[in-house]
């Protein structure tokens, strides 16, 4: 019998949970083939927290990186001694990192060292800016490099892959996982929700390059137009982000007709984006669940690795100059034609079944190894389970010792799978 393949996915902020939400679940209900362990490094807290409850994911360890206002450097050393730790526990046939945050490439360099191969979802995309977006554009070209699985969701992200090199054999079109996600919650929510009577824009913006004057630019653009369209409300649920919260609190918290709410849960903010009119957004994953709900988005950035939604016509690039963004907004709600074009549901992103196709590659490409001992979760989760008492830098600690220990009673670094 051919042995099952154990993976290892890592996951740290709301949109990879999303986007790794299906593979994992449907890994988890094929457990013939698989044995599929998570870790969460929690780069994000309260709002993966959100997607973990909502998808019911089961997570072996979490390494309660997060910190109020932290910096690129304290994400990448924390997660990468904790991941370093529980990849050399697991011993997993395959790491899966999803897309281009911190925690992504850090799994995939923490894997890389423990000489585990990588599979990379949502690979190829590409600005060749390596400043737009900061500093994911960096992240996802490092993580190219150091993985073995690249699994591009168009054909355009292949283009891109092989431009640089990577092999052809290695890189599979799958479609975007977020489509998964986004069909898989479409058939599971109650009902989807009318378009609200009263022109509704819907407003995300978190980028640090938007971070200061853009993000002030942006919402000063919506006072305009909420003083133009006396009929027009906002709704934004807000990013916890402090560097977000400081500009758009203060800016718009008192407006009548804006509706300032806490992040809202994945299948709450897909209903959200239904009945919406309009969506102002600065977010990767929104540019590609907007084309599929048929909802016209305005992308607040100069750049997108996404070109494929403006081709497709349901999302056009704005950036976020004050003038830019009214007139975009002003045309969408007065010129009916202009904003049936933009409003069609036109999907390139695949066809909801991207990791069915990511799991047959790994289940046939893998080795896997017949394996005598089964994961000792309580050693994984002991370093790291967060408590109530317990301060993270305590956890990190607790964690680094344990690691420690392990390496001096027989060493983990590049040792051959148990
Ligand atoms: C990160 C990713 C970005 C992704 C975004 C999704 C990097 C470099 N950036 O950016 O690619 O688009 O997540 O939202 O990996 N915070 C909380 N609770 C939470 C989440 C965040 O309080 O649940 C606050 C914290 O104060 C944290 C701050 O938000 O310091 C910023 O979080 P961080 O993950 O560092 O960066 P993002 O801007 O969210
Ligand atoms: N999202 C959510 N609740 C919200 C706002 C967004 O669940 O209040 C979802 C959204 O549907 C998308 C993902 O979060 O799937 C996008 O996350 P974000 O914009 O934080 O990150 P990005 O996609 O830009 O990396």
């Amino acid at each position: 019998m051919t042995p099952r393949k154990r993976i290892l996915v890592v996951m740290g902020t709301r949109p990879e949970a999303i986007k790794l939400a299906p593979l994992i679940l449907a890994a988890n209900a094929d457990p013939e083939r698989f044995e599929v362990l998570a870790v969460r490094t929690s780069q994000h807290r309260e709002m993966l927290d959100q997607v973990v409850t909502y998808f019911d994911l089961p997570i072996l360890a979490d390494l309660n990186v997060m910190r109020r206002d932290q910096d690129l450097t304290h994400v990448t050393t924390a997660a990468l001694e904790g991941l370093q730790h529980v990849i050399a526990q697991v011993r997993p046939d395959v790491v899966v990192v999803q897309g281009d945050t911190t925690t992504s490439f850090v799994g995939a360099l923490a894997a890389f060292y423990e000489n585990v191969p990588v599979a990379h979802v949502e690979a190829g995309l590409r600005t060749y800016d390596k400043r737009a977006p900061f500093p994911e554009e960096v992240y996802r070209r490092l993580t190219s490099v150091i993985a073995d699985f690249h699994f591009a969701p168009t054909e355009a992200s292949r283009l891109n892959l092989l431009k640089e090199n990577v092999p052809a054999d290695m890189i599979w079109v799958t479609g975007n996982t977020a489509i998964d996600a986004l069909f898989l919650t479409l058939a599971k929510a109650p009902s989807a929700a009318a378009e609200a009577s009263a022109p509704t824009l819907l407003l995300t913006t978190h980028r640090r390059e938007n971070h200061g004057e853009p993000m002030q630019r942006i919402c000063e653009a919506v006072l305009i137009l909420l003083k133009g369209f006396p009929e027009l409300r906002v709704v934004c649920p807000v990013h916890l982000s402090p560097r977000v919260r400081q500009v758009v609190y203060p800016m718009l918290g008192a407006h009548p007709r804006v509706s300032l709410v806490e992040p809202l849960d994945y299948e709450d903010f897909v209903l959200a984006m239904n009945s919406a009119h309009i969506i102002l957004s600065d977010s990767g994953g929104v540019q590609e669940e907007a084309p599929a709900l048929g909802k016209p988005v305005l992308v607040l950035r100069d750049s997108t690795e996404r070109p494929e939604a403006v081709e497709a016509g349901t999302a056009r690039l704005v950036g976020t100059e004050v003038a830019a963004i009214v007139a975009a907004c002003r045309e969408l709600l007065t010129d009916t034609e202009a904003y049936r074009a933009m409003a069609q549901a036109r999907n390139p992103f695949g066809d909801g079944h991207a990791s069915e196709q990511i799991l047959d590659v790994l289940a046939r490409s893998l080795d896997g190894v017949e394996r005598r001992e089964p994961v000792d979760r309580a050693k994984v989760r002991a370093a790291f389970q967060p408590t109530e008492a317990v301060a993270p830098e305590a956890i990190l600690q607790a964690a680094i010792a344990a690691d420690a220990k392990t390496r001096m009673s027989g060493g983990s670094q590049g040792a051959a799978p148990a």
